[in-house]
């Protein structure tokens, strides 16, 4: 594996804890495409480098007090999108549509369990995939892996399975480009509580839950309407809402590249997220990804599965985490709906013996991914829906709070996942089967999900 030179000298005080934006370089890092020219690599860093981060210091910091609050159970994460993003998805349909869905699910939320909701997508930068394989083969031909738009493309052949650095700046370019539509819809009202009407999907009528759907969006307008009428004033801004992002911080060298520090503040910050996590593969206390987040102020996911022991996550959370402050935790297990009754509670036990108050998250998607007959990947609406219901279960049991929700999922009307209210089977899968690695839930699947959700937390 290549290492180009740190972009970012050593300085005194990142010395005095021993950190830099290129200190993960001294230890093993898992997962890191193999660049067949490491000079253009090198020079492409240096380019992000220089270019304008794409959220500020400020955001990040208003997320972690709010992280902060969904910990004590005064908040609740909704964390979703994507498995992976693709360039050509950077649409306007696209990204209104997961903005939509998004929205939708967190007003369901927010009526449950009257409780403030938390948007945080997996989207804008969600560009770079683990494999469980370096390389592929098909009929005797072995290429390297598919590892997101950002590393190689997705054809099986030689030339387009070739890492090639320059994707990394066409993806800083369109984590750019939609955060910028999105930013300019919320501005503009998109998301404005007035205005429920921009918010319907065109098939939500469609949907056997538009009708609960289109009775929550009306008691939370006629709430805000009576909130105007006892103050005399427009609610303003508290009618807004907003949204923040995160990406899984894998690829190393382009994460250094947008580890930034700001005027007036300590310490540094990727700037290219909101939320950068540290996915299941390569959370490990020796792992330079440990080492690169060890040294941001950003708040960090880490997910946690069947293969992490108690141990090894107590020392992950001492290294990412030693003044245990408020926020800058969240712990995304995803055990499976079959593993999750005897994976999570020695994992909550072990943290609450620390005395740790991290926020519980449940992403009840990765540990409920098969294969059908066809070998297609696919997860089951039940399965997902039995492993979130446990979860709330075996948290409640233990004293701890599972304040937030993880989820991919699509605004579109794909056929990825089965079962939910329309009962969808493997047969239905190939209708509208779009992703490239993990399957998502579907617009009508993700809005019913909600309900479920906010049935139980309500
Ligand atoms: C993911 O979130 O897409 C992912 C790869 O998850 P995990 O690290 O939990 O397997
Ligand atoms: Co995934």
């Amino acid at each position: 594996m290549f290492r180009p030179r740190p972009i970012v000298e050593p300085n005194a005080s990142m010395q005095a804890l021993n950190w830099s934006p290129a200190s993960w370089r001294a230890y093993p890092a898992s997962q890191q495409p193999a660049y067949p020219e490491p000079a253009q690599l090198d020079r492409v860093l240096r380019t992000i480098a220089s270019l304008p981060p794409l959220v500020t210091s400020w955001e990040i910091e208003s997320l972690k007090a709010q992280i902060a609050e969904a910990a004590e159970g005064r908040r609740f994460l909704l964390q979703g999108g994507d498995c992976a993003e693709r360039f050509d998805e950077c649409t306007p349909g696209a990204i209104t549509s997961r903005l939509k869905i998004l929205l939708q699910m967190s007003l369901v939320l927010v009526h449950g369990a009257k409780k403030r909701v938390i948007r945080v997508g997996r989207f804008a930068g969600q560009y770079a995939k683990p494999r469980s394989e370096d390389t592929e083969t098909r009929h005797g031909v072995t290429l390297p892996a598919y590892r997101g738009d950002n590393v190689n493309r997705i054809g099986f052949t030689a030339e387009e399975r070739r890492p090639d650095p320059e994707l990394l700046l066409r993806g800083y370019e369109r984590a750019a480009l939609s955060l910028n539509f999105i930013r300019s819809l919320i501005d503009g009202g998109f998301a404005d509580l007035h205005h429920p009407e921009y918010w319907d999907l065109d098939f939500v009528e469609h949907s056997p839950y538009a009708a609960e759907f289109r009775r929550i969006v009306e008691s939370i307008g006629e709430a805000v309407r009576f909130m105007e009428t006892i103050s005399g004033a427009p609610i303003g801004h508290a009618a807004r809402v907003d949204f923040f992002t995160s990406h899984e911080a894998l690829h190393l060298s382009f994460e250094e590249a947008v580890t930034r520090q700001v005027p007036r503040r300590e310490g540094w910050y990727n700037l290219s997220t909101h939320m950068p996590w540290v996915g299941l593969r390569t959370a490990r206390p020796d792992d330079a990804h440990i080492e690169y987040l060890r040294g941001l102020r950003n708040p960090i996911g880490i997910k946690i599965g069947p293969g992490m022991t108690p141990a090894a996550l107590l020392r992950i959370l001492d290294i990412l985490d030693p003044d245990r402050e408020p926020g800058r935790l969240t712990l995304i297990h995803r055990f499976g709906a079959h593993g999750i009754a005897e994976g999570l509670p020695p994992i909550l036990r072990a943290v609450q013996a620390e005395g740790r108050t991290p926020l519980w998250c449940c992403d009840p998607m990765h540990g409920n991914t098969e294969k059908t007959a066809d070998g297609l990947k696919t997860r089951k609406f039940e399965h997902i829906l039995a492993e979130l219901e446990q979860a709330f279960e075996i948290h409640r049991a233990q004293g701890t709070i599972q304040g937030g929700v993880h989820f991919e999922l699509t605004g579109d009307n794909v056929t990825e996942c089965t079962g939910g209210a329309r009962g969808l089977s493997d047969a239905d899968l190939n209708r509208s089967y779009r992703s490239q690695v993990d399957p998502r839930l579907n617009y009508e699947q993700a809005l019913e999900m909600a309900m479920r959700i906010a049935r139980r937390i309500g």
